[in-house]
């Protein structure tokens, strides 16, 4: 899988693209994530990338004809399964999205900046918008290493213990269960006995009873939406 992110600001992705989960998946050559800095396709001698938004509002929007450029720059070099933007008013962002984009080939990640892009992008280049949460970020650049990261993970053997991916929370519509490692007592505080009997057919179902239980707790609205 390819994910190329084009960004105002590339440098808010050095930590995750280089430190990640995402450096891991391309040291193993499972995964390519290119970071496109749209300072290079910027009009004139300052590069210029933003400008004022017309009707008089405050604030600046990133300027169509760079992000165009950069876009079609991609395009030319190989078919993309999405162009997406990042920005609070798309689709929230959910496991079975990540689910969905980790069975794609290649992806477009748009980050926005200042007040947004030119809605022309939007129109004429976007296939997928999607947001994290609602609230605001200064930029997308946080949004697309967040998505990146759920998506990449999800690629066989990019995580070390196969079935763990399939067991996070959320991938079956629950949280997950409490978990826990040796010592067996700390502090007089004990491993729940059923851990420790070496019965598997018990512990799934106490891990089912707990994460049932946790769900219907802390997320109930999860168990609204099956
Ligand atoms: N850009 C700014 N805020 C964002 C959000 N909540 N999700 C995705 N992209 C964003």
């Amino acid at each position: 899988m390819r994910i190329d992110i084009i960004s105002a600001v590339p440098e808010l992705l050095e930590g995750p693209v280089n430190h990640s989960i995402l450096k891991r998946a391309a040291d193993k050559g499972l995964a390519e994530i290119c970071v496109h800095d749209l300072r290079t396709y910027g009009r004139g001698q300052y590069r210029q990338i933003d400008d004022k938004i017309y009707g008089g509002n405050a604030g600046m929007v990133l300027m169509v004809e760079p992000v165009a450029k950069c876009i079609e720059d991609l395009k030319k070099q190989r078919e993309y399964d999405e162009v997406i933007y990042m920005t609070p008013d798309g689709k929230r962002f959910d496991q079975p999205e990540a689910n969905a984009l980790s069975l794609k080939s290649n992806l477009i990640l748009l980050c926005g900046h200042y007040k947004g892009i030119d809605e022309r992008i939007r129109t004429h280049y976007i296939t997928k918008e999607i947001s994290i949460g609602d609230y605001v970020l200064t930029g997308g650049e946080l949004a697309a290493a967040i998505v990146a990261d759920a998506v990449i993970r999800l690629l066989p053997g990019v995580i070390s213990d196969e079935t763990s991916a399939l067991t996070d929370s959320f991938q079956d519509g629950l949280l997950s269960p409490p978990i826990y490692t040796r010592p067996a007592e700390f502090n007089g505080w004990k491993v729940p006995d059923v851990l420790l009997s070496g019965n598997f057919a018990e512990i799934e179902k106490w891990n089912d009873a707990m994460a049932l239980k946790r769900t219907e707790e802390r997320r109930p609205d999860l168990l609204e939406d099956n």
